[in-house]
């Protein structure tokens, strides 16, 4: 497979978009699709100021190397959750995080909740009995909490999160399996400011995973590998895989499936019934059966065609 760009040998393939690129072209794509995503969706200009979530795992980290690259005015927060694990996961997460910091000069801002709250995530989860002996809906609740306080104490002007296309789409199947109407009315790539909160942005949400992990690769960004060790076994990991192999039999359904529910959001079709069609029913002229489509109905348009075809 050669690169489309400059016929060198292409070192990401990615069928869904039918484009394959060399290193040196891969890593060109990815900023300018952000812009663009960016530009889009009018996340935020130049003037203002950004504060990237980052966590030490390959979207926020990258997330943060494509804004810089762009010339955006980005800085970093990384929340200390108090997570081990066997792995040291918080630890080695903050740590990658600072190291990306020093070594481009950037500012990072590091909130450990332990210290502003006197518990960490899994001694709150344990304490408050919310959620069964998994923190992952409270550092969900803290997390969202902290990142919207930050942001605003430190004047920034929007918030910016690493979740990818994998993420979305998984986040959107699971509110379209309960018909989540509120939730789904609120998803998508900004949520703009309001009362108290901050204006939310995800760059990265057309993505798809393996893409931002290609571009942490390409780039040489040292991240941690490991997913949070509480993940595992989780509803949003299971709707991942499921929409993986939707996605192995129909390269880009996960694309098409995120990008339609923005664009029928968008319109205002979602959850209004639509009857307009109902009014513009005529008889079809050949058959006498109601349709919508101008003269002949679809159906005695299609045999009309084939009977022209096998003349
Ligand atoms: P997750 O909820 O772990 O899938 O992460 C989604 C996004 O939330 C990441 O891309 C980051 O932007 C942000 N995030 C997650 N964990 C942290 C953390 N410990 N500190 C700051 N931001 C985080
Ligand atoms: Fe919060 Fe896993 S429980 S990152
Ligand atoms: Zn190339
Ligand atoms: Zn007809």
């Amino acid at each position: 497979m050669k690169c489309r760009k400059c016929q060198n040998k292409a070192s990401v393939h990615m069928r869904q978009h039918k484009l394959a690129l060399c290193k040196e072209h891969y890593l060109e794509w990815v900023p300018e699709q952000t812009e663009r995503f960016i530009k889009k969706y009018q996340m935020f200009t130049r003037e203002e100021k950004i504060l990237v979530a980052v966590s030490g795992g390959k979207d926020s980290l990258s997330l943060w190397d494509i804004l810089m690259q762009l010339g955006y005015q980005a800085d970093g927060l990384y929340l200390g959750l108090g997570i081990d694990g066997g792995i040291g996961y918080s630890h080695e997460s903050q740590r990658l995080s600072e190291k990306f910091a020093n070594e481009h000069n950037l500012k990072l801002h590091v909130v450990d909740i332990e210290k502003e709250y006197g518990q960490s995530i899994p001694m709150l989860a344990e304490s408050s009995h919310r959620g069964y002996g998994k923190p992952c809906a409270v550092c969900g609740l803290a997390k969202r909490h902290e990142m919207n306080r930050i942001a605003r104490d430190l004047g920034y002007d929007v918030l910016a999160t690493g979740h990818n296309l994998d993420d979305e789409a998984a986040v959107l199947f699971g509110n379209t399996l309960s018909w989540a109407s509120e939730y789904l009315l609120r998803q998508g790539p900004v949520l703009p400011e309001a009362d108290g909160l901050a204006r939310k942005v995800k760059p990265l949400c057309r993505f798809y995973e393996r893409e931002m992990t290609a571009y942490a690769l390409l780039s040489g960004i040292e991240y941690i590998y490991e997913e949070c060790p509480f993940a595992e076994g989780s509803q949003s990991i299971f709707y991942k895989e499921t929409l993986n192999q939707l996605e192995t039999t129909r390269p880009g359904a996960k694309l098409t499936f995120y990008l339609k529910f923005l664009e029928a959001r968008k319109s205002g079709e979602l959850f209004i019934e639509k009857n307009v069609k109902q009014g513009l029913l005529h008889a079809c002229p050949k058959c006498g059966q109601p349709t919508s489509t101008p003269d002949l109905c679809s159906f005695c348009r299609m045999v009309e065609k084939a009977n022209v075809k096998t003349e």
